[in-house]
């Protein structure tokens, strides 16, 4: 089968490196792709928001199957612009993206099913939003209802803060996003995510994960898209991972069907864990980045089954093999992300590396100058590691970032420690 991902960093990375290891994948290519992922598939330089140019691609390259990897070309209805023309595609509809698309439609959506979530409220307008803020407590969380990058979360921890964040979203600063904005009860416990295959009916969790959100050692300084993650996630006991399919991603996925928009591809479940009960944070509808990194380090060859049962609708007919092993991935970035970081610095010692279904490093923003590899991004490189245990994932891990001479990047050293302390 000739496969065709939109993408161009770990993640996709990652996904092309797993497919590629099953023999039914005959062409690959990855669109736009970068520089490592270049080593093991073609890559194609199109327009992934433009769903007319990527369906002629897949046709005249006689693409039998095609995996989105980001969100934005999925909320723009790329997946259904392949399906329209006959491609089988992994990947929800623009419909069923509202699940991460818009929170306001979320929080409808899990009081409809009656998942357990944060209280909220719903404004669209500064006004009414500030008078809200006055009768509720700190700390309180403001969310831009729309895509932000991830970005458009603020977790005021005074009045003041939290009228400030109310301004700066009505006032335009995160674009459209922040034209309608959600207001949130401050949820505490520990945060895991749960990755669910879901093919319009039927369910199959394909694995937990944790990422490290924050820039700094401790889980401190401003957010990152994440800094390194680890499966499976400890806190995500099979017990709550029980509750949370019964209680939040099933009664989610029934009501989509029930109006008409039933969900088909990944569906990563953020969640929050107190006392042992699952609450939902936030839906994405599609892989985490770095998280996607560790599962497919730990599924492999079998994420292209999945993935394609996925699309036609055969997931019940499919289960997980599971190894009683733990991934792990460092990510490498470029010094002063995610602020301002400068581009073109050479990365040396990435071919040395040993490359086995232990050790891999997947590029998430490379490319190459003068046969050199250079940074391209401000998440540059993710090292990414599978052992017996986390400590030996995470030593492995290290090992390899340890061999990489890079002199203008920067990663954490404490990958994995609320699962190890
Ligand atoms: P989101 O983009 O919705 O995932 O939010 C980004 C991060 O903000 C989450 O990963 C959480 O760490 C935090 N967060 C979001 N909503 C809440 C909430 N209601 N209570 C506590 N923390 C939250
Ligand atoms: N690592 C967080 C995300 O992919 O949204």
């Amino acid at each position: 089968m000739n496969i065709l991902i939109l993408g161009s960093g770990g993640r996709e990375h990652s996904l092309a490196w797993a497919v590629k290891q099953n023999p039914k994948c005959g062409r690959l290519i990855v669109a736009p792709g970068n520089a490592g992922i270049a080593w093991i598939a073609e890559c194609a330089d199109i327009d992934i928001m433009d769903g007319a140019a990527v369906v002629s691609f897949a046709e005249a390259n006689a693409m039998d199957f095609v995996i989105v990897g980001p969100e934005a070309p999925l909320a723009a209805g790329v997946a259904d612009r392949l399906r329209e023309a006959g491609i089988l595609t992994f990947g929800p509809s623009e419909a069923a993206s509202l699940l991460e698309a818009s929170k306001s439609f979320t929080k409808e959506i899990c009081d409809a099913a009656s998942a357990p979530t944060a209280g909220y409220a719903h404004f669209t307008d500064a006004d009414s939003a500030k008078a809200h803020l006055r009768e509720v407590g700190t700390p309180i969380v403001i969310k831009a209802d729309g895509l932000a990058a991830g970005k458009g979360v603020i977790i005021a921890e005074t009045q003041d803060e939290a009228l400030s964040a109310i301004d700066d979203m009505f006032g335009g600063a995160f674009g459209g996003a922040g034209a309608e904005v959600v207001i949130e009860e401050f949820m505490e416990g520990e945060e895991a995510s749960l990755f669910v295959l879901c093919d319009g009916e039927n369910v199959l969790s394909i694995g937990t994960a944790q990422d490290h959100k924050r820039v700094g050692e401790g889980d401190t300084g401003p957010n990152t898209g994440g800094m390194g993650a680890y499966s499976p996630a400890p806190v995500l006991s099979s017990k709550i991972e029980t509750r949370a399919m019964d209680e939040i991603v099933r009664p989610t996925m029934a009501e989509m069907a029930r109006r008409g928009t039933a969900f088909q591809g990944v569906l990563y479940a953020g969640l929050m864990i107190k006392d042992g009960q699952p609450r939902l944070v936030e839906y994405n509808v599609r892989f985490g980045d770095p998280e996607c990194q560790v599962l497919m380090m730990r599924l492999g060859a079998q994420a292209l089954d999945l993935m394609h049962a996925c699309a036609e609708g055969r997931l019940g007919e499919m289960s997980v093999t599971w190894a009683e092993d733990h991934a792990l991935t460092v990510v490498m970035a470029a010094k002063g992300y995610p602020g301002d970081y400068e581009k073109g610095s050479v990365i040396n010692g990435i071919e040395d590396a040993p490359e086995d279904s232990f050790h891999q490093i997947f590029h998430a923003g490379t490319a190459r100058r003068d046969g050199a590899i250079i940074a391209n991004g401000g998440r540059v490189l993710n090292v990414t590691a599978r052992g017996a245990s986390l400590i030996e994932a995470r030593d492995r891990a290290y090992g390899l970032a340890d061999a990489i001479d890079w002199p203008e990047g920067f990663f954490r050293r404490d990958i994995g420690w609320r699962a190890l302390s």
